[in-house]
């Protein structure tokens, strides 16, 4: 079957290739997968940045597909829906925090991005019926990532001021349509001008951009009290301004660290405003299917940037590490 594998190879990591089918084992489902899309988590792999790596692998976390057969054991009323695959692998018991043998769809476990994937089939949703296949599988990590870190961790709710920084990133526009969704009004930032012009036509208040000196003034002087939540994937040399504009009881959920490293904070502001700051990673199951729910329920679209074939998946990364995109990037497999 076609996919993309990563190999312990210097001059060759990521390649196209041929590779096995998987067989069924017990409690599995086999899914045939019609469209991938990629995650940053993606290219910090194909970097050498990320921990665990194990090669050969074929990479990818997020999927939609149809289900093409279950083992034995496993429910067989999956057979012949179209699915998308929840990326938690061995959450574990504490909803609060991932169990130790943790870890995500597509490393080091193979992935979304190849004709067929196999997996437990606990791990099967039904696609939303009202997006495409494209769209679908789009949504799973990155949909989960914003859901925990708007709700579980923002405690986003109507009315709220939210300013996400990043806007053109994958999790950072799933975190623009719940806020949205939720009634919150939402500022963002981001390094280009169209990005913001963009996050503005799908609800967005206002838009800074980071590439501007000091453009947190602009933002300071929009909402002098701050904002009730931030929710950041960039930490950087910024960081300790937007650390600064967290509203009195406010809190700054964190995921990434796409800029590098953090600016220093002003703690006694940080403590004397009772503010606090949060990091998250993915979420639990229950949220995985909390969030689902919230998709069908606002309707919500995932936002492409584009969709080219699984034989053109390599481009996808290259345009991924150049940061060019607004939205998802979608490989189309079937
Ligand atoms: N902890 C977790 O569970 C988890 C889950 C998902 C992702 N992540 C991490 O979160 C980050 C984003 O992931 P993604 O998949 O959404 O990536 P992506 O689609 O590649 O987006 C990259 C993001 O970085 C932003 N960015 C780059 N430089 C920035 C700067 N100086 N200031 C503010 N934003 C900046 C971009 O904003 P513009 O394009 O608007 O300039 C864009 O939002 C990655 O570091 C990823 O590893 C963590």
């Amino acid at each position: 079957m076609k996919s993309i594998v990563l190999q312990e190879n210097p001059d060759e990591k990521l390649v196209f290739k041929d590779s096995p089918t998987p067989a069924l084992k017990a409690g599995e489902a086999l899914i045939k997968i019609k469209a991938a899309a990629l995650n940053h988590r993606d290219q910090w792999c194909r970097l050498g940045m990320y921990p665990g790596l194990r090669f050969p692998s074929i990479l990818g976390s997020d999927g939609c597909g149809v289900v093409e057969k279950v083992a034995d054991d496993a429910d067989q009323s999956w057979v012949g829906k179209e699915v998308i695959m929840n990326p938690n692998v061995n959450w574990g018991d504490d909803p609060e925090f991932q169990g130790y043998n943790y870890s995500i769809l597509g490393m080091p476990t193979n992935g979304t991005l190849s004709e067929h994937l196999a997996l437990p089939a606990h791990r099967l949703h039904s696609k939303p019926a009202h997006l495409s296949a494209e769209q679908a599988a789009a949504i799973p990590l990155g949909g989960l990532t914003a859901f925990r870190a708007v709700f579980g961790k923002g405690k986003v709710k109507k009315g709220d001021k939210v300013l996400i920084t990043g806007i053109g990133g994958g999790v950072a526009l799933f975190a623009l349509q719940f806020c949205v969704a939720a009634g919150a009004k939402v500022y963002v930032s981001s390094g280009s001008d169209e990005k913001i012009a963009r996050a503005k036509e799908l609800g967005a208040a206002e838009g800074f951009n980071y590439k501007t000196e000091k453009w947190y003034k602009a933002a300071q002087k929009l909402e002098p009290l701050g904002f009730n939540t931030i929710i950041d994937s960039a930490a950087g040399p910024d960081f300790g301004e937007v650390a600064k504009m967290i509203a009195p009881a406010g809190s700054l959920v964190i995921y990434g660290t796409t800029a590098g490293t953090p600016s220093p904070i002003n703690i006694p502001r940080l403590f004397f405003s009772q503010a606090s700051i949060k990091g998250t990673t993915m979420g639990n199951d229950q949220e995985f299917g909390e969030m689902i729910e919230f998709v069908n329920h606002h309707k919500i679209e995932p936002i492409i940037s584009s969709i080219r074939p699984i034989e053109e998946a390599i481009s996808a990364f290259d345009e991924m590490e150049a940061g060019g995109q607004f939205g998802k990037l979608v490989i189309k497999i079937a």
